[in-house]
């Protein structure tokens, strides 16, 4: 499948490996293919720079954000959340229609330091703000609630016995958003319904924070006993 990851951050990054690896045809959107080219230094967490890390994955594309969307049959948001609706914007709503969006972004707002609270919660979510503003795109919430790196590899962290999330206005875009994730590995995959339920999937990112800081790693996740 042809899929248009926006993000090249560690979440764009290790879901291009995974999806290149799995035989899918990647690009991967940024701000500015040159500008991102043109970093060399390891960003602020020690993390390499996106040339580094594309001399290892020669076979995933870099282009602008409209032409990974333009590219993807599927799509995936991993920008940042505070500007994930400047960067589907520049995406372009034509390149977002009648495709399913991934959104893997948290409405996180580092504006006064840590720990970060949520710049929207509780009666609406950035998920459903991406809705609003882009009607034509089939939005489903997922793989916001871990690490990158157990997005991929959810068998790596306690055998994959462990809960992803899954939210949406379209029941056929949330079918294949967990077909792509039991092709990542997972298995037990809950289904919360509309859009509006990612407000709670949102949400979990206060207490995600917090065992993270009391187990000093971001390697754990949520199971839901039933
Ligand atoms: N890190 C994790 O393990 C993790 C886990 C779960 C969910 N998430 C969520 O996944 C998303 C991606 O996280 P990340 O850590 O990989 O990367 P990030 O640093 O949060 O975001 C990087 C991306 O955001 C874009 N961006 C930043 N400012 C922008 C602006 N003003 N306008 C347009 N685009 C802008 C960057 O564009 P350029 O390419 O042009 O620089 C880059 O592609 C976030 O929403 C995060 O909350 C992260």
């Amino acid at each position: 499948m042809r899929i248009g990851i926006l993000g090249t951050g560690i979440v764009g990054q290790t879901l291009a490996e995974a999806l290149d690896t799995g035989g899918h045809e990647v690009v991967v959107g940024t701000r500015d293919p040159a500008a991102t080219l043109a970093k060399t230094e390891p960003d602020m967490y020690g993390r390499p720079a996106f040339r580094v890390w594309q001399e290892a994955h020669p076979d995933v594309g870099l282009g602008a954000f409209s032409e990974a969307a333009a590219h993807g049959e599927f799509l995936i948001n991993a920008t940042n959340g505070a500007a994930s609706l400047d960067a589907l914007r520049a995406a372009g709503e034509e390149n977002l229609a009648g495709k399913v969006l991934l959104d893997t972004a948290n409405p996180l707002d580092f504006s006064k330091g840590m720990p970060p609270s949520l710049f929207v919660c509780n009666t609406d979510s950035l998920a459903e703000r991406i809705q609003a503003e882009f009607p034509g795109a089939r939005v489903v919430k997922s793989l916001n609630t871990m690490t990158a790196s157990v997005m991929v590899d959810p068998r790596g962290l306690g055998d994959g016995d462990h809960t992803v999330f899954v939210s949406g206005n379209d029941a056929e875009a949330r079918g294949s958003v967990k077909e792509l994730l039991r092709e990542l590995g997972w298995t037990d995959i809950l289904d919360l319904g509309d859009v509006s339920t990612a407000r709670g999937a949102e949400m979990v990112l206060p207490i995600w924070v917090s065992i993270m800081g009391a187990l000093g790693s971001p390697r754990s996740n949520i199971k839901i006993v039933r």
